[in-house]
This record gives structure tokens, sequence and C-alpha cells, in this order.
């Protein structure tokens, strides 16, 4: 069948919109759908240019770890690309119906193509990897960004009891939610986040490691258990961490992210995070571009905190 789909044909070259000839469902497992919406989110772009750590460097290849799509019958569903099949990208593509949610009549397709991808970070992370427990307390680190605004949200739905957001963007910091905003400076940390529970880290690089040692030493008991999820590296792919960080304090580092947790681990999340988002118990700043445009759309610059999301 041929489609209109966004391709990559080279790993330095935003995808062109272009026809593509769509392969047929290999077995009933699998299912074609109109696409509906599809978020641009940081991890389509490492996957669309070969940079991320999941890539398998195949072209020709459509765009996409998710989206919204209208079954044949007409039900709305929320899906997760697999890597086997035609990306999302496209005005159609062919979804494995085991990775799909069916939508609420009247749900809002833009914001739930939107606030899945960064929204499921901070779910999954604070209900599979690290439980979170009623009345702890989170710091995260890059709570700008459209994944930290939802890490707020989410912490807190979650039971959290005490949230400090921290960002390097100060002007930004406000209205997020949090119980108290900081700047990404170790005194700032260090005062405001001494006695967390858990970290949700988006940065990485030199900000999260000045920010461990600044948490750290201001430790009052360092006894306390101290669990730091790294989910996002984009103030850096790597750390230099003296290696006192991890025996002077009960600190325990692990990450969240497709193999930390099983891709079994991660739907079983889905609909719970969907009724979250399409209930109101989340929000979104979106931003709607044509699919069509997607070469234009891939090459400006964000909105500050807004996803952008592609419309066939
Ligand atoms: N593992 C997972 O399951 C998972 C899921 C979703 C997202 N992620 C990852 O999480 C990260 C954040 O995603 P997102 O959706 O929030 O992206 P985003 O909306 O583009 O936000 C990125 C944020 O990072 C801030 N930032 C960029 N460079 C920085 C630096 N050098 N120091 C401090 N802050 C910096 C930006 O601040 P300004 O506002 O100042 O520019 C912005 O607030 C990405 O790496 C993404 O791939 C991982």
């Amino acid at each position: 069948m041929e489609i209109q789909a966004a391709v990559v044909r080279s790993f330095d070259r935003p995808p062109r919109y272009e026809p593509y000839e769509l392969p047929a469902p290999s077995d009933e497992d699998q299912a074609v759908v109109d696409v509906v919406a599809v978020g641009l989110h940081p991890r389509v772009r490492s996957g669309a240019s070969g940079s991320h750590y999941t890539s398998t460097g195949k072209l020709p290849m459509i765009p996409g770890v998710d989206g919204v799509g209208r079954l044949a019958d007409g039900r709305l569903i929320y899906f997760v690309a697999d890597d086997d099949l035609a990306g999302p990208m496209a005005t159609r593509t062919v979804v494995d119906l085991r990775r799909t949610v069916e939508l609420p009549p009247g749900a809002d397709v833009v914001k739930v193509a939107a606030a899945m991808n960064p929204a499921m970070s901070s779910w999954v992370a604070l209900r599979r990897r690290v439980p979170i427990r009623p009345g702890q307390s989170v710091l995260i680190l890059g709570a700008t960004g459209n994944a930290g605004q939802m890490a707020t949200q989410v912490a807190r739905r979650l039971g959290a009891g005490h949230i400090v957001a921290a960002g390097r963007n100060e002007s930004r910091l406000s209205g997020l939610g949090a119980d108290i905003a900081v700047p990404l400076t170790e005194d700032a940390l260090a005062e405001a986040a001494s006695e967390v529970d858990l970290v949700i880290d988006y940065l990485w690089g030199k900000p999260a490691a000045a920010a461990m040692m600044a948490v750290l030493r201001a430790r009052t008991d360092r006894s306390r258990e101290l669990n730091w999820i790294q989910i996002g590296s984009v103030a850096g792919p790597t750390m230099e961490l003296p290696s006192v960080a991890l025996r002077s304090a009960n600190f325990r580092l692990q990450g969240n992210g497709q193999g930390a947790v099983s891709t079994r681990g991660y739907l079983a999340e889905l609909p719970s995070l969907i009724d979250e988002i399409t209930s109101g118990g989340l929000t979104v700043d979106t931003h709607t571009a044509p699919l069509a445009e997607v070469e234009s759309a891939w090459t400006q610059p964000e909105q500050p905190g807004a996803r952008t999301v592609l419309v066939p």
C-alpha cells in the first residue's frame, strides 16, 4: 500500500515527506492504522540521527516511537512503535495490537501523543524502577523540559510529599507545581535538596555530577537511602564521579529506559498512564504541525517547554 511518510534516508539529514510503500501486516497480531498524531520527542530525534543506543543503523526508516491511530473499525488507539515495523510518522502504519491501548471516546489525541513519552519516563521510574512511598521527597533535575514538567506532576500524583524542581533556566522555574524551585547551583541544591529520597535526573554530565556531590555532602544522615534515577543526558553523555560518592552515603544509582525495564513492564503501565492523561490528571503544552511539513518542524527550535506533535 502506498502511503505518505516522513522518510529518513541519511542520518545527517532531517526526514522528508515522500511516498513510501508500506509492507502489509504479516500476522493476525498486526493491523494497519490511520495515524492521527505523533510526538516529535528527543528520543525520536536521536533514533532518526542513528545516535540512540538502540539504533540498528538501518535505512531508510520512518521515525517515531509512539503515536495515536485509528483502526479500520473506527476505534482510536495509542500505540508503541515496534522496531521491526514501519515507524509512526506516516499517514498510515502497521501496529502490533499487543502494543496498543484503546483510548476513551473524545480523548485529546494531540495531548496523548505529546505526553505519553515524556510522562512515561518518570511514571515507570517511580512505579517500577524505585517504587515511590507516600510522602517521600523528590528532586527533579532538568525540571523545565517536557519530561521534567511531567515528572513534577507524576511525582505529585504518585504520592510525593515534597518536590524540589531544579533547572538551568531560572525564568522558567516558576509555575511548575513543585514545592520549591531552584537553579542548578551547588549552594541552592545543598540547601533545598539535601534530604530528598529520590532524584529523577534528565541531565547527567557535569551539572548532575555537581548536584550529586552537593546533595551528598549536605545530607544530615548519610545512611538514609538516596535513590538516584538516571533518565536523560541532555547535559552530557558521561560524568566524572568521585568514588567517595558511593562509599560515603547510602547512595543507589540506577537508570530508567528501554532495557532497564522490560517491554512487558512498560506495556503494563500504559493503561494507567493513559487514564491519568485523558482524565486531566497531567497537563502538557503542545505545538502541532502538519506531517507534510516535517522537514521544517524538525529543524525549527522547539517552543520552550512545549512538545511538537505532527498531524497527518
Ligand atoms: N529514558 C526514558 O525513558 C526517557 C523518556 C523521555 C525522555 N527521556 C530523555 O530525557 C531528556 C529530557 O527529555 P525532555 O522531553 O524533557 O526534553 P526537552 O523537552 O527538550 O527538555 C530538555 C530540557 O533540558 C534542559 N537542558 C538542556 N541542556 C541542558 C544543560 N546543558 N544543562 C541543564 N539543562 C539543560 C533544557 O533547558 P532550557 O529550557 O534551559 O533549554 C530543557 O529544559 C532527554 O534526554 C530525553 O531523551 C528519556
